[in-house]
């Protein structure tokens, strides 16, 4: 069996900011077709920062602790900054992952980005 970091077990067994922002800014979903797992991302956004983010993840223990870490490490960054969160990035601060659990940490990193984008493209079509 795969060994987990006690972050991943934490953000697994606690995750942060589960759920879905009603009125959100930007919404961005993934899913990955090899293992069926979806991503949904909602974010709020306030002068250029991200006031809030969450998420709903139907997927395996290393999806949910992604997200969760994901979403915390987003939260109050500016768009440019929090586009720039990579799935390596995430995967370092959750104290690694696993290798066949690797892609998972991109699903996260890619929901976060389609969220981001959505919003800047809405927004560009609003001026
Ligand atoms: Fe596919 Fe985790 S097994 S996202």
């Amino acid at each position: 069996m795969a060994q987990y970091s006690e972050k991943v077990m934490d953000h697994f067994s606690n995750p942060r900011n589960v759920g879905e922002i009603p009125d959100a800014d930007g919404v961005g979903e993934v899913g990955n077709p090899v293992c069926g797992d979806m991503m949904k991302f909602t974010i709020k956004v306030k002068d250029g920062i991200l006031e809030d983010v969450k998420f709903l993840t139907f997927g395996c223990g290393a999806a949910i602790a992604v997200s969760s870490m994901v979403s915390e490490m987003a939260k109050g960054k500016t768009l440019e900054e929090a586009l720039k969160i990579t799935n390596k990035d995430v995967a370092k601060e959750l104290d690694s992952l696993p290798k066949n659990k690797l892609h998972c940490s991109n699903l996260g990193a890619d929901a976060l980005h389609n969220a981001i984008n959505d919003y800047l493209q809405k927004n560009e079509k609003n001026n």
